[in-house]
Formats: structure tokens, C-alpha cells, sequence
């Protein structure tokens, strides 16, 4: 192994080549000049002659390579940039699996209590009207669109096979991937339940409200089109599994499950239950594994109802209990049920 040498003589040699190779090309005057101001220092006598051009094709070398590099990482920053925007306008083909939508008056009431148990709600707003959802660096502006067939409103254009596609895949009319939205959970909606919430959002009084397109920065559309990308529906979702009917409105774990993948409770709760700590870009909703020990049905319908928890506390609206008040009392039970189901699990941690 050669020894490392030391930068100051390194440095040395360099001035003396470049003194050495300037003066050639340089007239006399000039030859002269620069003589008289800088006089060339002695060659230090144990570097061979062939050494400083050696170092200045090293230095070469490296400089070009680094150029190399740092353009292949401008390259690749701008491949992920226009892979992420490619998918995020253009989703993956699915084929939807229309449903039947009724259109008397009982289906619509159900369908509204579905909007509301699922937060359309929620995040559309009351009257669905929308708001915006996102605004900030570096992901840019989403907004949760106006649902209604009012002016800016989707709704006067989506037929019941579009918004079949927009809740249960994640696909927009315009074939967009929808992002943030949880259609991962919502494509396990029964048929029948999906009907009734389509009746509903086909007769919602229209609102007025124009939020514009979704508008993702550079970072945003790496993030949420590269990074984040198998988290949305049109990427994750099993598309031909979806549909069929819902699990049979008793108190069982199976309709448990069904109720909790359609009110979406694992978007703050974490998929495991154990606890939102930051990992998921939503509301730190606490550990639901160990609650059912601590707590009674009683006091867990109680929650959902009217947000009062049994330590005299009343839950913040960031939990949707509000929405979830509408439940009945079997379905918050197979909800129970299947919490009991789940292995306590500490907190989730960052
Ligand atoms: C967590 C918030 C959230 C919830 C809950 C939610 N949405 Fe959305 N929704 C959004 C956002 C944000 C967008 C726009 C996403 C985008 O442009 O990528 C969206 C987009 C949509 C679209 C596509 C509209 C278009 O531009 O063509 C439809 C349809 C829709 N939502 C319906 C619903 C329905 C029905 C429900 C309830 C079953 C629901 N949403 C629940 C946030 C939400
Ligand atoms: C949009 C986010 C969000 C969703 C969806 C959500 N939660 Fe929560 N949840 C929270 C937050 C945040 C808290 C803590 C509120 C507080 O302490 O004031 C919470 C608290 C709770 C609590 C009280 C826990 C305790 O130890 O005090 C229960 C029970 C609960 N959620 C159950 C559910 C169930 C069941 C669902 C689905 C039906 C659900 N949550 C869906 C955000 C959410």
C-alpha cells in the first residue's frame, strides 16, 4: 500500500507544473514577467517528472466524475419526478364492479348514514360541498372536491359506475389516482350498502363551490407518486376481489370488520390497531388493542355516541365520533367484537 501523502507538497507540485507548462506557450515579455514576479520554485527533488500530470488527470478524473454523478442524480430526481406524475394522472386500467343503486326513499336515508359512518362527510364537508384538504409544502393542493351537482361539483357528470370507481378503487372520472382519500378500506363496501350511499350522493342538494384541480408540487408528486404510491387504491387494491355482499348486520367479528374497514377507523388507529405515533399522515388516534380490557361495551358505545369516555373525558372531533353517533348499537358491537379479536400489542412507536 502506497503511503498517504501529505497535501501541502501535493499542493506544491501542482504550482510548480503549472509554472512550468505556462511558460512555453507565453511570449518572452510576458515568459519574462511572470519570471521576475513569480520565479518558478525548484521542482522538490524526489517527485519523478511524470507525477504532477498524473495528478492533474486524477483531478480530472474525479471532477468529471462527480460532474457524472451529480448529473445522473438530476437525471434520476427528474425520472422519479415524471414517473410520479405520470401515475399520478394517469391510474393503472381497472375495470369497475358496477352495483345496482335504488332509488326510494329508505335507501337514501341509509346511504346518508353511510356517508357519514365512511366521513364523506368528513373530509367533503356536511353538504359535500368540499374544502380543501391539503395546502402546504412540499406536497401542494388537494382539495376534497365538491361532490354535489352544483357549479365546481363532480356530481352532475359521475355516473353510479363512476363513483363506484372513485370510492371502492380509487380511481377518478378522469382517471386520475385519488390520493389521501382511504379507498383501500372503502373497497371492502357490500354492493347493497354501496347502492344506498351512490342513491344518496345522486339526489344531494347541489352547492356551489369551484376548488379547482389538484395542484402537487415537485416534492409532493415524488412523494405521493413514487414513495407513497402503493398506499393508494388504484395501486393496492385487489380490483377484481372487490364487491359481493356485506356480512349480515349481526353482532359478529366478521361484520365487525366490515363496519371498521368502511368507517376507516385503521387510518388513525394504524393498521395494527396499536396506535397512530406519526407514521401515518393523519390524526394520532391511540392504541385500540389493550381497550378492550380497560373498557366496557357500554363505555365504548358510549364514546362513539356522544365522545364521552369512561375517564370523564370528552374525545376531540379529530376522532369522527360525531359521524360515528349514527351507528346502531349491533354495529358498534360487532366493532367490539372484533376488537376483542385483536392481540394486545404496546403503543406504536415513531
Ligand atoms: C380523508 C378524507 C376523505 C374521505 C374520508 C373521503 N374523501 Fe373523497 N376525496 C378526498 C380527497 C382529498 C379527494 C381528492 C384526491 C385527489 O385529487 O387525488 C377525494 C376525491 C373524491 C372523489 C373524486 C372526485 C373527482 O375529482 O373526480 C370522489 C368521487 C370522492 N372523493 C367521494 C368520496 C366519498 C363518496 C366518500 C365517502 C365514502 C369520500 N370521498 C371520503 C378526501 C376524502
Ligand atoms: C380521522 C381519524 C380517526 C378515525 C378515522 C378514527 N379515530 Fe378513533 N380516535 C382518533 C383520535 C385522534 C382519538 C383521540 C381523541 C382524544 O383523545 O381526544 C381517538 C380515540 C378513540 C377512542 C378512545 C380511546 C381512548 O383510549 O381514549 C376510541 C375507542 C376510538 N377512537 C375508536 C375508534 C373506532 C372504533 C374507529 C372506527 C369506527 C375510530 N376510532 C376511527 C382518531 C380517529
Amino acid at each position: 500500500m502506497e503511503p498517504i501523502e501529505d497535501p501541502t507538497p501535493a499542493a506544491e507540485e501542482i504550482s510548480a507544473e503549472q509554472a512550468v507548462t505556462d511558460v512555453p506557450i507565453s511570449n518572452e515579455t510576458n515568459a519574462a514577467t511572470v519570471a521576475a514576479s513569480q520565479p518558478p520554485p525548484p521542482l522538490p527533488p524526489t517527485s519523478p517528472p511524470t507525477t504532477p500530470a498524473k495528478k492533474r488527470s486524477l483531478g480530472k478524473i474525479i471532477g468529471l466524475t462527480l460532474l457524472g454523478l451529480i448529473t445522473i442524480f438530476a437525471i434520476g430526481i427528474f425520472a422519479l419526478y415524471s414517473t410520479g406524475k405520470r401515475r399520478l394522472q394517469t391510474a393503472p386500467a381497472v375495470t369497475g364492479n358496477p352495483v345496482a343503486v335504488p332509488t326510494d326513499a329508505e335507501a337514501i336515508e341509509r346511504g346518508q348514514r353511510l356517508a357519514q359512518i365512511s366521513s364523506c362527510t368528513g373530509c367533503h364537508t356536511g353538504n359535500l360541498g368540499g374544502e380543501i384538504f391539503v395546502n402546504e409544502a412540499p406536497i401542494g393542493y388537494i382539495p376534497a372536491p365538491n361532490l354535489t351537482s352544483g357549479t365546481g361539483g363532480i356530481g352532475a357528470d359521475y355516473s353510479a359506475e363512476d363513483w363506484e370507481l372513485a370510492i371502492r378503487h380509487g380511481v377518478a372520472q378522469d382517471g386520475r389516482t385519488i390520493v389521501t382519500m382511504p379507498s383501500d378500506h372503502y373497497a371492502h363496501y357490500g354492493d347493497d350498502d354501496l347502492g344506498d350511499l351512490i342513491a344518496y350522493l345522486q339526489q344531494v342538494p347541489a352547492v356551489d363551490s369551484d376548488w379547482g384541480p389538484r395542484d402537487l408540487q415537485f416534492g409532493g408528486t415524488i412523494i405521493f407518486g413514487v414513495l407513497a404510491y402503493d398506499s393508494w387504491a388504484a395501486s393496492s387494491v385487489d380490483h377484481a376481489a372487490v364487491g359481493g355482499a356485506a356480512p349480515a348486520a349481526e353482532i359478529t367479528v366478521e361484520r365487525g370488520e366490515y363496519m371498521i374497514n368502511i368507517s376507516s377507523c385503521t387510518s388513525c388507529h394504524a393498521e395494527n390497531f396499536a396506535g397512530n405515533a406519526g407514521q401515518l399522515d393523519s390524526p394520532l388516534g391511540p392504541n385500540l388493542t389493550t381497550i378492550t380490557n380497560d373498557w366496557t361495551f357500554a363505555e365504548f358505545n358510549a364514546a362513539l355516541q356522544t365522545g364521552q369516555t369512561p375517564s370523564g373525558t370528552v374525545l376531540s372531533p379529530e376522532m369522527p365520533w360525531p359521524l360515528y353517533s349514527s351507528m346502531t348499537d349491533v354495529e358498534a358491537e360487532a366493532i367490539w367484537e372484533y376488537l376483542q379479536t385483536l392481540e394486545a400489542l404496546p403503543d406504536n412507536t415513531n
